[in-house]
Order: C-alpha cells, then sequence, then structure tokens
C-alpha cells in the first residue's frame, strides 16, 4: 500500500492516541502525538517561570527550544532542548498549561513549521486537535475521534489513577472549553474528516472502523 498521511484529531480522552498508536503498528506508519508538544512547550515555561500570558516569554523560549521524537527501549521519548521530558510532560499541572499556552499564537505557529517539517516522509499519523483543519488540510485521510465526557473521563481516569475521578472530569471539561472556544485553530472536525464516536467501542473496534475506512478510501 501507498505511504499516506493519516490525521486523528479529538477533544482529551477520545482515545487518540492509543488508537494512533494501534494503528501505526498494524499499518507500519510512524505516529506523532503533538499534544505532547504543546505539553513540552508547558513543561519548559513552567520550568523558568513564564505565565501562559507572556507572550514575549513564550516567543523568546519558543525561538531557543529544540524538540525531537526518538524511539529507544522504552518506545517513543520526546527531547527538549536535549533532555528526556516524555514523563515529567504528563503530570496534571502540565496538561492544564498546556491548553493555556496552546492558545498563545506564537506558540502555535512555533509548533506548526515543527509538524510540518516532521511530516516530510508519509507513512505517518499525526494526533491533534487542528492536524486535519489547519496543519494538514491537504492529508490523505481524516478521522475525527469523539467520545461522550463520562467515556473520556472514565479512560484518563483510569489510565493515570492520580487524581479522583470528579477532578479529571473537571479538567477535561475545562479543556475542552478552552480548547474548542479559542480564536486559533479551535477543536473541531475539518469537513471531510470521518467522525467515529467510540463511547462504546473498544480501541481494537475503532482501529477496525479505521482500517476498512483507509482501505475503501484508497
Ligand atoms: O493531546 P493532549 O491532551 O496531550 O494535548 C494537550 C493540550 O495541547 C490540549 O488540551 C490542547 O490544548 C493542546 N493541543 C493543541 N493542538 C494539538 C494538540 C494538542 O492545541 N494539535
Amino acid at each position: 500500500m501507498k505511504h499516506f498521511l493519516i490525521t486523528i484529531d479529538g477533544p482529551a480522552g477520545a482515545g487518540k492516541t492509543t488508537v494512533s498508536r494501534m494503528l501505526a503498528d498494524c499499518l507500519f506508519y510512524r505516529y506523532i502525538d503533538t499534544g505532547a508538544l504543546y505539553r513540552a512547550v508547558a513543561y519548559e515555561a513552567k520550568t523558568v517561570e513564564i505565565s501562559p500570558d507572556n507572550d514575549a516569554g513564550l516567543e523568546n523560549l519558543c525561538h531557543a527550544m529544540t524538540l525531537k521524537f526518538i524511539r529507544d527501549e522504552k518506545g517513543t521519548r520526546l527531547l527538549s532542548n536535549g533532555a528526556d521530558i516524555t514523563d515529567q510532560i504528563r503530570m496534571p499541572e502540565i496538561t492544564m498549561l498546556a491548553s493555556a499556552v496552546a492558545a498563545v499564537p506564537v506558540v502555535r505557529e512555533f509548533l506548526l513549521n515543527i509538524q510540518r517539517d516532521m511530516a516530510r516522509e508519509k507513512g505517518v499519523i499525526f494526533e491533534g486537535r487542528d492536524m486535519g483543519t489547519v496543519v494538514f488540510p491537504n492529508a490523505d485521510i481524516k478521522f475525527f475521534l469523539d467520545a461522550s465526557h463520562k467515556a473520556r473521563s472514565l479512560r484518563r481516569y483510569n489510565e493515570l489513577k492520580t487524581q479522583p475521578l470528579e477532578d479529571v472530569e473537571n479538567d477535561i471539561r475545562c479543556r475542552d472549553e478552552r480548547d474548542s472556544t479559542r480564536s486559533l485553530a479551535p477543536l473541531r472536525s475539518a469537513d471531510d474528516a470521518i467522525i467515529i464516536n467510540s463511547t462504546d467501542l473498544s480501541a481494537e473496534g475503532v482501529v477496525e472502523l479505521m482500517l476498512s475506512d483507509i482501505k475503501n478510501a484508497f
């Protein structure tokens, strides 16, 4: 099969990362978790105490930042300025901060270029919020993965087990609101995206649907 660029967008907890990883394994593709890039900017900003409303500070931070995914025996790792920050960026406070810095134009512009650079070779799946709408409007196939707020919160809660369910529900509600109402690259499905609701589906069930859509599309 020819190598394509596939995008998977959707809200927090819809299962994008799990499904992207499984789909990439089935197709022998790479997958890129673009949320990790926003988390990296948030993590670095927090480390040097730059607040999300300090546009100039964030701009300087981004200009001095190098981001790179590598694969090693632990799986895919994210290096920021050469340091492995894969585990640190999953902390709940970084999650909320990521959604705040993601609304800042200089941050989105910085990461837009990085993401497009990463797409030079095809046979890749990009997952995020604006992959099919803004970053890769000409992607070969686009998916929008959604699920009920309850199902997404439960999944996140079971995955992390670091916060009470009620806190996870509130965090997701707050991020949904911020991600879908920001003026730049808000979370929404592309007009030509295939929409999948995973509320009552297993990850395997979603991947099966996607594989059949991919086969039908080409
Ligand atoms: O996907 P994840 O939950 O790790 O993303 C963290 C945050 O990064 C999201 O809440 C969203 O604000 C932002 N993000 C984004 N655009 C993307 C990927 C993530 O705005 N393509």
